[in-house]
């Protein structure tokens, strides 16, 4: 049974499936009443749920650590995610360069012939579940070919199905089941590493700080590609699937060639997928009024921060021609998502294929929507459409 407002608010719970239904109603209650909220559940933390004191923790690394990200606790590296300055900028000067707009966009037709490959597979069918038939296969291939650098399917298939998990349950062994399939990863570029250039094969030779990667740092850059690159994309695209079925106007805007920039944008503003990561506080300290104890956890609640009424107007609304204005989406500060010109690129590919061939999108009649809890807050479980092929 899903819990009321005022249930919700006597002790957030951000793992709790009875909580999803009505935690974005909550979190607007506390963001006027007591926004930085404390709650027992996972052994305590507090829930940040204004704009601007989400960005004061993210652009603060010294005082909000980043050492563990996930509030149920990490047991293994997820590197760059759980480093600090001045660690943090080796790892990101060296990676930066294999996310860069110009260094993904050399891969668009591979992403192209796995977005065909998945559409065939539907398109005389007339109906489709998005998140099978279409943004698994699409954005675990997409990862697997451009970062892993991999036809491995099974691999894939086992990440997909390990970082679900992780997403929805976010506990030690979860965790630990993704690491396992990083090491196979890694295991498999060893033994090409020197036909590649990906970015699985340059860690093999890179230098940090002037020396080499150590075995667990490569493993704990592969875990975080894996954990960052997968339910990510995946959730956008069903989420703008939804609104496609759902929203007159959304199809003449998919079709619009620049449609990635600012609705984009706005999508992701109104549908947060990673609503939220973890920090800890380093040492007593107070914000915005509130003291902090060092050890102190936080929840920086970026989905809560993008509906904030002191930041966006009418926050509540998808409106896709808002002006453009920062979101926390992709985060803020030193830890702003290093994938998110490979996102950008993947749901632009995405849906310009998927509406060359197809038209009309509409929900299948008699289908409840499921959705997750976790951080992927909201993102349905499954999605069942019908369309037209054009
Ligand atoms: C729509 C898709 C995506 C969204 C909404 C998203 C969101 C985010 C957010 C909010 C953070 C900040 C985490 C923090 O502050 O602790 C982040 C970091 C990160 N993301 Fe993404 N992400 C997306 C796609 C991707 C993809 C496709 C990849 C990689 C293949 C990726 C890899 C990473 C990595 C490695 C970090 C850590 C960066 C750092 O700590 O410096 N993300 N992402």
């Amino acid at each position: 049974m899903s819990r009321s407002v005022p249930e919700i608010l006597e002790n957030i719970d951000l793992y709790a499936d009875d909580q999803v239904d009505h935690l974005l109603d909550a979190l607007a209650v506390a963001r006027t009443e007591c926004p930085i909220r404390h709650t027992t559940a996972d052994g305590g933390y507090y829930v940040i749920t204004r704009y601007e004191d989400v960005r004061t923790v993210c652009e603060n690394p010294e005082l909000f650590s980043s050492a563990q990200p996930a509030l149920r606790g990490v047991p293994v590296r997820i590197i760059p995610v759980d480093s600090d300055p001045p660690e943090h900028r080796h790892f990101r000067a060296f990676l930066n360069h294999y996310f860069s707009r110009t260094f993904l966009l050399r891969h668009e037709e591979q992403m192209r012939k796995i977005a065909r490959t998945a559409i065939a597979a539907f398109l005389d069918r007339g109906e489709l579940d998005v998140v099978r038939d279409y943004a698994i296969p699409f954005s675990a291939g997409s990862l697997a070919r451009v970062v892993f650098a991999t036809d491995n399917q099974d691999l894939v298939q086992r990440g997909v199905a390990a970082v679900n998990r992780v997403a929805v349950e976010s506990t030690p062994e979860t965790f630990q089941r993704v690491a396992e399939l990083a090491m196979e990863a890694m295991a498999e570029v060893e033994n090409a590493a020197q036909e590649r250039e990906d970015v699985l094969a340059a860690l093999t030779t890179a230098e940090f700080d002037g020396r080499p990667l150590t075995v667990e740092e490569r493993l704990g850059i592969v875990t975080a590609l894996l954990l960052g690159g997968l339910d990510t994309t995946r959730g956008m695209i069903v989420h703008i699937a939804h609104h496609l079925a759902t929203r007159p106007g959304v199809e003449r805007v998919l079709r619009t060639p620049d449609w990635w920039r600012n609705p984009l944008d706005e999508f992701l503003r109104y549908q947060t997928t990673v609503s939220f990561m973890a920090r800890v506080v380093t040492k007593d300290t107070e914000l915005s009024g509130v003291p902090l104890r060092k050890g102190d956890r936080l929840a920086v609640h970026f989905y809560s921060a993008n509906r904030d009424p002191n930041r966006f107007d009418h926050p509540d609304e998808l409106d896709l021609t808002r002006p453009s204005k920062p979101n926390a989406a992709f985060g803020m500060g030193i830890h702003r998502c290093l994938g998110q010109h490979f996102a950008r690129i993947q749901l632009a590919t995405a849906f310009e294929e998927l509406l060359t061939r197809t038209t009309n999108f509409r929900l299948k009649e008699g289908q409840e929507i499921r959705r997750m809890a976790g951080v992927p807050l909201g993102t349905p479980q499954q999605l069942w459409l019908t369309f037209d092929k054009r």
